[in-house]
């Protein structure tokens, strides 16, 4: 876990509270955190969810994986430190999106247990909302879809001996043992898997239920 190497450092309370925001804006934020393996479709589904919530005048808004390791994380690979950093870093951002009041949702493999466990406490401690989705996909699946020719190349690596370390061929991806929501989503439609979602904020209060 990282520490913090600042000294001299004092936390400094603004006068804006979370309650003043959210009568501004009309919502509490959440963070809705998506995890599964690469091609299972979590970036397709939050990006249909992150629609429909702006559709019905709510702020919602993706952090996705591929995208963030073109700016914030493009010093990041994929060696266990460097994924745990890269949602070391995101599970902080989220944070701060969803206590300014925003839907928040991320896309992000996230393989390993203890790293979005570590994210899920950041938010109970500040008191915002975190919803564990599971997108689950069998890996043969994914491996069939391989939308960007990724698994062939992991498996090309393989037997040359070398190996990509591309996770659910030759790293590891450990599931949720108990998210809010598991998605199947070898059969679904986006529009279908994201309504799943949809339902599950309405359900528990985190957005109002469509009126009419
Ligand atoms: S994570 O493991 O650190 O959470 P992240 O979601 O940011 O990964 O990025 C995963 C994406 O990077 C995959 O969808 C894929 O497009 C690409 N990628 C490139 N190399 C790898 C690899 N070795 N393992 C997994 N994904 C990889």
């Amino acid at each position: 876990m990282a520490e913090v190497r600042a000294t001299n450092i004092t936390w400094h309370e603004g006068h804006v509270s979370g309650e003043d925001r959210q009568k501004l804006l009309q919502q509490k934020g959440v963070t809705v955190w998506f995890t599964g393996l690469s091609g299972s479709g979590k970036s397709t589904i939050a990006f249909t969810v992150e629609h429909a919530l702006v559709e019905r005048g709510h702020l919602a808004y993706v952090l996705d994986g591929d995208n963030i390791r073109h700016g914030l994380n493009k010093n990041l690979g994929f060696s266990a430190t460097d994924r745990e950093e890269n949602i070391r870093r995101i599970g902080e951002v989220a944070k701060l999106f969803a206590d300014t009041g925003v839907l928040t949702l991320t896309s992000f493999i996230s393989p390993y247990r203890k790293d979005r466990d570590q994210v899920r406490k950041i938010h109970a401690d500040a008191g915002l909302p975190f919803v564990e989705i599971l997108v689950d996909v069998p890996v043969a699946v994914c491996e069939t879809r391989d939308p960007k020719g990724l698994y062939k190349k992991a498996r090309a690596a393989l037997a040359e001996g070398k190996g990509m370390g591309f996770t659910g061929v030759d790293d590891p991806y450990e599931a949720p043992t108990s998210p809010e929501l598991v998605i199947h989503n070898d059969q679904l439609t986006p529009q279908e898997a994201a309504s799943q979602v949809l339902s599950y904020l309405e359900s528990k209060g985190l957005i109002p239920p469509l009126k009419g």
